[in-house]
């Protein structure tokens, strides 16, 4: 009762928590199925995408917990990342072999889990993952999804946990009257999460202006997008015109672009919005700037807040019309490129994690041998 694998264990790809710089790839969990207990799984991780976001991660590894998702030898860490697995033994009588499911896996090539049953597929109640946001434990079966579609699974995988944001960040702007703002200056503007943002704020009736800021080498491609009003590098910030009021939606988290940013608009920054850290070795010191204190941008307060104004669904409702605009656009620049093995993983995460990486491109992973 189980699909053959080729290798007896599996692989990890492994971060050093405290140098991310130095990676490897490590024995796995053994494949042959003895060692699941009764309600266990083990799912084969077909692919995976990796971008910035999974880099993020690993920075916040230790800060918000995103190492304990996946444990591994101590000093050590497994990357997050968002893929499909295939269910290659079963001890559940929920879920049968050969099932397939969307999730938050790490970059390995199999992953055991404790699958308790949901409507849509099951969630992992595995002891270490019980304490974690739900979010990340739900695990969605591709047959009865309705926002799966084989067509289009690399786009889904790569794009919509990053687009789930990007909404839920436009319409927190769009909520807040844009904080009475004129201008909405989004930093690593090439990155696919602020490009979901701008694509959406840019739909928006009486929208502020939408300014992309940028490194010089990919504001070409950002400028392609079509998306923005306009396109400024992170050296020209002091050309914006600071008399307008503005609100900052910071995704690279580089001290040296915020704190530009605050002493041009001072008083006329409005709202100052942290939400990653693409620049995460330039990640903003502690320092007292001018304008409004730089806030956290905490998706699921926005859900909870929608889910009030909207009833029951009405997020997901909205999610997903909004997503079925998004995708075609999307998919129409990207180049999606799938490699598999684990020189391939390593090198396309030391060129995210070393900004090396080309913005229009993205990345489709498997460790898994022989597929
Ligand atoms: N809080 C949340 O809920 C949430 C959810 C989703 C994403 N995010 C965050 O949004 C950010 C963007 O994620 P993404 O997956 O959309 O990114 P992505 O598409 O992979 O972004 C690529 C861009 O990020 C910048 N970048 C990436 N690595 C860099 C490095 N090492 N040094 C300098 N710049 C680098 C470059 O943009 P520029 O040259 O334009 O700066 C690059 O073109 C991440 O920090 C992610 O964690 C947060």
């Amino acid at each position: 009762m189980n699909i053959n694998d080729a290798r007896e264990s599996g692989i990890d790809f492994l971060v050093k928590r405290d140098d991310l710089r130095i990676c490897r790839s490590g024995e796995g969990e053994s494949l042959d199925g003895a060692d699941l207990q009764p309600g266990q799984v083990q799912l084969r991780i077909e692919k995976f995408a990796l971008t910035a976001n999974n880099i993020t991660y690993a920075v916040f590894g230790d800060r918000m917990g995103y190492w304990n998702f996946f444990p591994a030898e101590a000093g050590w860490g497994r990357v997050p990342v968002w893929g499909f697995g295939r269910v290659v033994h079963s001890l559940s009588d929920r879920i049968a072999i050969g099932e397939r499911f969307y999730g938050f896996y790490p970059a390995s090539s199999h992953l055991t889990v404790e699958a308790g049953a949901t409507g849509a597929g099951f969630v992992d109640l595995t002891a270490h993952r019980r304490a974690l946001p739900d979010v990340y434990n739900q695990y969605a079966r591709t047959s009865t999804d309705v926002a799966y579609d084989e067509d289009h699974e690399n786009v889904q995988m790569i794009l919509r946990p990053l687009f789930m944001t990007s909404f839920l960040l436009a319409d927190f702007l769009q909520d807040n009257n844009f904080f009475g703002s004129r201008l909405a200056i989004l930093s690593s503007a090439s990155s696919k999460t602020a490009y979901g943002t701008a694509f959406l704020l840019s739909r928006m009736p009486r929208h502020p202006e939408v300014i992309g800021l940028t490194s010089p080498r990919n504001a070409s491609f950002t400028e392609s997008l079509g998306c923005y009003d306009r396109v400024v590098t992170y050296d020209q910030i002091n050309s914006l015109p600071k008399d307008l009021p503005a609100v900052y939606v910071d995704m690279a988290g580089s001290g040296a672009a915020r704190a530009s940013v605050h002493q041009l608009f001072g008083g006329n920054l409005k709202h100052s919005a942290t939400v990653g850290v693409t620049h995460w070795d330039e990640e903003a010191l502690n320092v007292q700037l001018p304008g409004p204190a730089p806030s956290f941008f905490f998706a699921p307060s926005q859900v909870q807040k929608r889910t009030a104004d909207w009833g029951p669904g009405g997020v997901n409702e909205r999610f997903a019309e909004a997503w079925k605009a998004f995708r075609g656009p999307a998919a129409a620049w990207m180049d999606v490129r799938e490699e598999r093995g684990p020189d391939a993983v390593k090198r396309v995460y030391l060129d995210h994690l070393e900004g090396r990486a080309d913005p229009r491109t993205g990345n489709v992973l498997s460790l898994v041998q022989g597929l």
